[in-house]
């Protein structure tokens, strides 16, 4: 890509933190206080990852369990998230999970914001997740470090647009931009049967415009891009870099944290496909082999 055809493309943001400190209750919180304008009275539906806009600029939310993601993506090389929420509630404070979480964003290079949640309870104390994030090297801004900290209650809804514009001032400094002149690559971030529609991906488009009618090799699979289909269940034109999208067409279901890329016909995409479905034969197969050897060794001791 030729730097003048780089242009600036909105946040993908990941959502990490202990066990019920409020990962899905912010989530929720979010995209029901700010669905992209105009799309207001869609009906919304889970496709793992949705789009807000705060003003005028979308950020990308991954709507799964930030662990999940992460692990998954990482797993297959792949990195979706350019920007971490690290949700710590503020009356259970600091805890494994939330250590954890500070680890995998760290180990993936991304940029932590810290989101002290529940503030609106009797026993909460932000100050006391500020200093005991100290100890895990997060230093927060309100503490004269560089982490974002905003705090914010997903029950009353407190602090959640100073979220939005603390991921926007993030994004800002990190200078994200993509090509959206070339074919599409992205990645998968999930991926199931459905029962009417057949198999459904659900792709973050990182470079690239893609398209109805493109072919994408995504993992093991392929298949002619049917529909592009929104969280709010409109049909889209296009998906442009850090939309994430349902598409429908696909011959099978990939894995979370799969690359995707489009190709120029269906024979390449049957070519790639065909060899990677055999080497991941081949793998199992010597996977078996390997087991049944270890055994006869071990039973011939
Ligand atoms: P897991 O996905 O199970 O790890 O949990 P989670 O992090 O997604 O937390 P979840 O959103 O399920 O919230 C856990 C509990 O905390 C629920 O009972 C929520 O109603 C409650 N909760 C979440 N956010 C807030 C908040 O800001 N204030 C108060 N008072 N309760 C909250
Ligand atoms: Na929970
Ligand atoms: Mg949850």
């Amino acid at each position: 890509d030729r730097p003048e055809d780089m242009e600036p493309r909105p946040p993908v943001v990941t959502i990490m933190g202990h066990v019920d400190h409020g990962k899905t209750s912010l989530l929720d919180a979010i995209r029901n206080a700010n669905v992209v304008s105009g799309e207001a009275g869609g009906i919304t539906q889970h496709i793992g990852a949705y789009q807000v806009e705060k003003n005028g600029q979308k950020i990308t939310f991954i709507d799964t369990p930030g662990h999940a993601a992460f692990t998954a993506m990482r797993a297959r090389g792949a990195q979706a998230t350019d920007i971490a929420i690290l949700v710590v509630a503020a009356d259970d404070s600091v805890m494994p999970q939330t250590i954890e979480s500070i680890s995998h964003a760290k180990a993936a290079g991304v940029p932590i914001i810290v989101a002290i949640n529940k503030v609106d309870k009797h026993e909460a104390d932000a100050n006391k997740v500020r200093t005991e994030l100290l100890r895990h090297e997060v230093f927060v801004e309100s503490m004269g470090g560089e982490v974002l900290d905003v705090e914010v209650s997903a029950k009353t809804g407190q602090g959640l647009d100073k979220l939005l514009e603390a991921i926007l001032l993030q994004a800002e400094v990190l200078d994200l931009k993509a090509n959206p002149e070339r074919t599409a690559e992205g990645v998968v971030i999930e991926a199931k049967l459905d029962k009417g529609r057949g198999p459904v991906a659900t792709v973050l488009v990182q470079t690239g415009t893609l398209l109805p009618g493109d072919i994408l090799v995504a993992g093991n699979e392929w298949g002619r891009v049917r529909a592009l289909v929104n969280d709010l269940g409109k049909h889209l034109s296009e998906a442009l870099p850090s939309t994430p999208v349902e598409i429908l067409g696909i011959q099978g279901t990939p894995q979370a944290g799969d690359k995707f890329a489009v190709v120029n016909d269906e024979a390449r995409a049957r070519e790639i496909t065909e060899y990677r479905q055999r080497l991941a034969r081949d793998k199992a197969a010597a996977r078996h082999v390997g087991q049944r050897g270890s055994l006869e060794q071990m039973m011939s001791k």
